[in-house]
């Protein structure tokens, strides 16, 4: 099926980041002409290191997908987009909900409209996000569940979602979602938690001093990266994704406190301590969340294969090389 990919233009925004670079290297592999798009705003997760071994092989343009003439320069021609860029922190999205507004909503449909007037044969993945569902309701969650989001995160991104999905039905312009949960692996952020948790809990663990658990009782579900990106390219290669939405989950839910322990002994080393959630963070916390996939594994037959042991390993491996290109 992914031969689909073989030889094609493809365009991933955010494609600087931690999804869009792995990505990358696997439509390399596809023989795909691969451009990347990040604006490599310094608090989000973009990184050039995190292309160090295919930059020769990549087109890269730094600009912001929330400029029009840049994108419609780079949306022609392409077969493929995989709409990545995003503003990622759940936190920052209350402190500045103008910007998250305009990443994660505006953006998307002025990228939408761009394509409409400009390349209406491409071929959209967008980047959703378990987070607009807010608190779940029932466990694990499927995509019948309400989106009821805590944050202005959840809600821009539930819009932009949205506009992906009304292009495809309205104009024909095929598009699909992936809500994807806590993905991890080599090349996310781990400077501090504005992308995930287990970034700070890295970094700590690998400069030897104790990380943060807030409560620890809160179970989640976590997706290996090469597991994310193999659903982000059967969404691509499969015409039955298109107008779909579907979870993406892990091998099973966690509680965060077991996770620390399991990563401490993965380490070989490390403390955590247990902490309260600091009360401007509690309120948007969503508790327990793990997702039913059910859907991705009928219609696309991805489930996720790296089970968290052999995730968590591989990823300290790759941090305790590169740490330095990382805090
Ligand atoms: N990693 C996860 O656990 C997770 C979970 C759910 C959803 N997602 C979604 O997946 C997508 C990729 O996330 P990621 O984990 O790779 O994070 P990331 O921060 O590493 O990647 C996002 C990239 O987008 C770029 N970007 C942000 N705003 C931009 C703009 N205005 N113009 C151009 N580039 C811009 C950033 O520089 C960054 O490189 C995001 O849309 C995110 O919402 C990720």
């Amino acid at each position: 099926m992914l031969d689909t990919l073989r030889g094609k233009n493809v365009l991933i925004t955010g494609g600087l980041g931690f999804i869009g670079s792995n990505l990358a290297a696997r439509l390399l592999e596809h023989d795909a002409h691969v451009t990347l798009v990040d604006s490599l705003i310094p608090e989000y997760g973009g990184n050039l290191f995190n292309i160090h071994e295919i930059q020769d092989r990549v087109k890269v343009n730094i600009s912001d997908v929330r400029d029009v003439n840049s994108m419609r320069w780079l949306v022609k021609g392409q077969d493929f987009l995989f709409n990545l860029a995003g503003q990622t922190s759940h936190f920052d999205s209350m402190a500045d909900p103008f910007t998250d507004l305009e990443i994660n909503c505006r953006a998307q449909l002025s990228i939408l409209e761009t394509c409409r007037k400009c390349n209406p044969e491409i071929k959209i993945v967008f980047a959703s996000t378990r987070q607009l569902y807010g608190k779940p309701e029932y466990l694990p969650v499927d995509e019948m569940h309400r989106e009821r989001p805590v944050d202005a995160n959840g809600i821009n991104k539930l819009a932009g979602e949205g506009y992906h999905i009304l292009y495809n039905n309205v104009y024909g312009i095929r598009s699909c979602a992936l809500r994807l949960t806590n993905t991890y692996g080599p090349r996310m952020r781990i400077k501090d938690a504005r992308q995930t948790f287990l970034g700070i809990w890295i970094r700590r663990l690998l400069e030897n001093r104790a990380f943060e658990v807030w409560d620890g009782r809160q179970k989640r579900d976590l997706t290996y990266i090469d597991d994310a990106v193999q659903a982000i390219l059967l969404a691509a290669a499969n015409e039955a994704a298109n107008g779909q939405i579907f979870n993406t989950g892990g091998d099973g839910p966690i509680s965060l406190k077991d996770l620390a322990e399991m990563i401490i002994e993965i380490h070989g080393e490390g403390a955590y301590e247990i902490k309260p959630f600091p009360a401007d963070r509690k309120s948007i916390d969503i508790d327990d969340y793990y997702a039913d996939f059910n859907r991705i594994r009928t219609c696309l037959g991805w489930e996720p294969l790296v089970p968290l042991r052999e995730g968590l390993r591989l990823t300290l491996a790759y941090y305790r090389q590169h740490l330095e290109h990382y805090v």
